[in-house]
């Protein structure tokens, strides 16, 4: 397989991003932990989505789009990557985001990756909850009313994740296996929120014939529905691209380390982001990677998720640590 001759693709990610031992965790551990650091992929474009988006915005402009829209969480990392690749590009970029309410007043102050989307200059659309779940009809509507205006919209799924975004994790499964060598990685471990990078991960697993074990722990919702997804997105990423058909024994979802549930943190997830941060210098984000890292905490070493080498992909997320603000990390975090 040659990945490049699969899809055209842009060059907006940094990469290879670095693949760095974890010495202390792995000691804790008793088996060899490692991280592959995609919160490096860039500095406002950090973190997985960037590598999607490579695929997604390389077809929009073939395309001939004007205008890209998308939806996620009024703090969705997919939502501000977007937003900001396709300034550059000259593509107008439309958000579909989700509020508890879907009232344009709760995306004030805009914080974190709210306040990159604008600056970004992307327009805002809210909506609650109930109304999110018809995503794939929310963006239809907004693509429609660009279209009436005389745009030509690119519709991208939520969280980029559809068989072309999820060759950018294909395509990140080369890197790391280069990067291992000699001592290839018995496991890979993704947060999963939308199932395209646990998905690429697996298929790029299965097409370079690589052992190990692709796991995703998903951060919201049950696993049944993810696996229903990355089985969606592989079927769609055969037919459309050649790459091996996955069934379920491909790839396994750790179920349990959902908390609270979306963007909801617990003492015991913040407890971990410092002890994380003490143990390695290893930061990591409260609504993805934290969850995501006490699966493996939890799970490494067992049949779902084997040793002696696992891979950390740390996803990014950084502009949502920022967000919580001082109430929620004083008790853990401490003061001076
Ligand atoms: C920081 C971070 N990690 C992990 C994920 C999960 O990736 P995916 O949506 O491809 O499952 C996301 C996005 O949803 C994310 O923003």
């Amino acid at each position: 397989m040659r990945l490049d001759d699969l899809a055209p693709r842009l060059t907006l990610a940094r990469t290879p991003t670095p693949l760095e031992p974890l010495p202390r965790l792995s000691a804790r551990l008793g088996l060899e932990l490692l991280v592959k650091r995609d919160d490096l992929t860039g500095s406002h474009l950090s973190g997985n989505k960037i590598r999607k988006l490579e695929y997604l915005l390389a077809e929009a402009r073939a395309l001939g789009a004007t205008a890209v829209v998308t939806c996620g969480g009024a703090q969705s990392n997919h939502c501000r990557a977007t937003a900001l690749a396709s300034a550059p590009l000259g593509l107008e970029c439309a958000l579909v985001l989700r509020t508890p309410r879907g009232r344009a007043e709760e995306l004030e102050p805009a914080r974190g990756n709210l306040l990159l989307d604008r600056l970004a200059g992307a327009s805002l659309r809210t909506c609650t909850p109930a109304e999110y779940r018809a995503w794939p009809s929310l963006l239809e509507g907004v693509a429609d009313e660009l279209r009436a205006r005389g745009a030509r919209p690119y519709i991208i799924p939520q969280g980029g994740s559809n068989a072309l975004g999820s060759l950018g994790y294909v395509r990140a499964v080369e890197e790391l296996l280069e990067q291992a060598g000699d001592k290839p990685p018995s496991a890979v471990v993704v947060a999963t929120g939308s199932g395209g990078t646990l998905a690429g991960v697996a298929l790029g697993l299965k097409a370079l014939g690589a052992r190990a074990r692709a796991v995703g722990v998903p951060i919201c919702d049950d696993p049944a529905s993810f696996r229903r997804v990355v089985l969606e997105i592989a079927a769609e990423a055969a037919a459309r691209f050649g790459l091996p058909r996955l069934t379920a024994d491909d790839f396994t979802l750790l179920d349990g380390y959902q908390g609270r549930g979306y963007a909801l943190s617990s003492e015991e997830e913040l407890a971990l982001l410092r002890e994380t941060a003490r143990a390695d210098g290893l930061v990591l984000d409260p609504v993805y990677t934290v969850k995501a890292f006490r699966g493996l905490l939890d799970r490494a070493g067992s049949d779902a998720l084997p040793g002696p080498r696992v891979v950390f992909v740390h996803t990014g997320g950084i502009f949502g640590l920022g967000v919580a603000g001082p109430p929620l990390y004083g008790s853990v975090v401490g003061t001076p």
